[in-house]
């Protein structure tokens, strides 16, 4: 891997220090940087902004041109020709799946969306106006309290069946927490239904009458999880690998992770979209002017949400399919002129037409569409980061298996210490 060296020289040290550079198969060279250690030294990289933490295959994005691709694919194919459980499998076993393997690998989820009924018990220990992300941080940590059968990660099968298990139960468990929230009964999930219908019948379905599945809807909330799934070592799937280097369960890694994509730089930027748009309320020229500016103001904190990307600085791939998505589902509920979808596109051209965004590279991220869409298929907004992690949980466990079925360490970063030196206690 090493076919080139790095030199580094320091002022006051009289070596040159040499470090190998490796190429991947796409995207930046990177410098080992390990020996620096030997040398008394430690690199210095607050947020990781120049910093691979691993080898991954699983997802590359160029963030320069707009790319995301999953094991090689391109999102904008797999979004038109593929589905959330096929998009499942080849992250999981890095390759498509033959009708075959579709069939074995669909039917295995589809037999473990059930949950142990004793987890019901755990959701009465909320509140009921508990965020939905709060219940499913603590039930899917609980998860590891009734499958110690298949819990040793050494073993691929067991890997394998924590998989399947999480795959499988967390549309269930997201519902679970929607039907606490607002009182009603939980719906057990159905093997007539396929993932995205079966989430939708969990979430919308009642005692009291025939719930009947709109397949513009399903056919959405399967784009949604699909763009969703996966996104190199984002902040929530570092969260994962970092909990799983410690060999920690999957069960523990994924809650984990669910904590970290609820802040709203991450995964809660979808949610707080919504927030935003409800905040802008009038869509005239001079009120969405003013939010604008009020988010190039330094000491205004407003932030223009669902905008912007460590990565991206072009369009977000995820954000171009969101928004055709955002017309198809709109134009078919003849919402075509939704108040909020009409102050998010006038958002986004003023935007893309101000220097400020320009020379920051901002542009509409994954997060700027989709609770447009999740609000009109009648998703709460308190739900939209719960959707994230129901779909980033195939990325989560996929770079949980790739680390744990390779060469890993425990991850453990150093720091520049600007503390006290040693002094002593004061004699009393
Ligand atoms: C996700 O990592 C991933 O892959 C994440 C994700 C995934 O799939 O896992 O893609 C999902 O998290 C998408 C991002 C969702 N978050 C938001 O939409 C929240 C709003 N966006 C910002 O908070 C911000 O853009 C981040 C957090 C997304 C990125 O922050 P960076 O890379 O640390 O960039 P920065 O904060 O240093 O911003 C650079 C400049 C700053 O201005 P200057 O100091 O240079 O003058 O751009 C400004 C920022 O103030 N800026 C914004 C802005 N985002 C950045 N100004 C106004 N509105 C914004 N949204």
């Amino acid at each position: 891997m090493a076919d080139r060296k790095a030199q580094l020289t320091i002022e006051g040290l009289d070596k040159v220090i040499e470090f190998p550079v490796y190429s991947g198969s796409a995207g930046p060279d990177v410098i080992d940087i390990r020996s620096l250690t030997a040398e008394g030294l430690f690199t210095y990289d607050p947020g990781f902004m120049a910093t691979s933490s691993c080898q991954s295959a699983i997802t590359y994005i160029d963030g320069a041109n707009g790319v995301l691709l999953h094991r090689g694919y391109p999102i904008g194919q797999l979004a038109e020709h593929s589905n959330f459980v096929e998009l499942c499998y080849l992250l999981l076993n890095g390759e498509l799946p033959s009708q075959e393997e579709y069939r074995e690998f669909e039917a295995n989820i589809r037999n473990h969306t059930m949950v142990h009924e004793q987890l019901a018990n755990f959701y009465k220990g909320f509140r009921r106006d508990a965020h939905p992300m709060s219940i499913l941080c603590g039930v899917v940590g609980g998860l590891a309290a009734f499958y110690h059968d298949h819990m040793n990660i050494t073993r691929e099968e067991d890997r394998r069946i924590s998989a399947i298990r999480l795959i499988a139960k967390m549309p269930t468990l997201a519902a679970m927490s929607y039907k606490y929230n607002i009182g009603q009964p939980f719906n057990y999930p159905r093997n007539d239904l396929n993932y995205a219908e079966n989430f939708l019948y969990m979430m919308f379905s009642n005692p009291c009458e025939e719930y009947k599945i709109n397949p513009v809807f399903a056919k959405a909330i399967d784009r949604i999880f699909m763009l969703h799934a996966d996104h190199e070592q984002n902040a929530s799937t570092s969260t994962v690998r970092l909990a799983g280097s410690t060999g920690a369960n999957p069960f523990a890694c994924i809650s984990a992770g669910i904590a970290a994509l609820w802040g709203p730089a991450h995964g809660g930027a979808n949610e707080a979209v919504l927030n935003m748009l409800d905040e802008i309320g009038d869509e005239s020229e001079e009120n969405i002017q003013r939010y604008i500016d009020r988010a190039k103001n330094k000491d205004d904190p407003f932030r223009l949400m669902g905008f912007g990307h460590r990565v991206y600085r072009s369009f977000d791939p995820r954000a171009k399919v969101m928004k055709e998505t955002c017309d198809e589902v709109l134009g078919e509920l003849g919402m075509a002129d939704d108040p909020q979808l009409k102050i998010a596109k006038r958002l986004e051209e003023i935007a893309l037409e101000d220097d400020y965004f320009i020379e920051r590279q901002l542009y509409p991220n994954v997060d700027f569409y989709s609770g447009i869409i999740l609000k009109a298929i009648g998703i709460p907004t308190n739900m939209f980061t719960v959707i994230f992690a129901v779909s980033r949980t195939i990325g989560w466990i996929s770079h949980w298996n790739e680390m744990i079925s390779g060469e890993y360490k425990i991850g453990r970063p150093r720091q520049l210490y600007v503390g006290y030196n040693q002094r002593d206690y004061p004699a009393k």
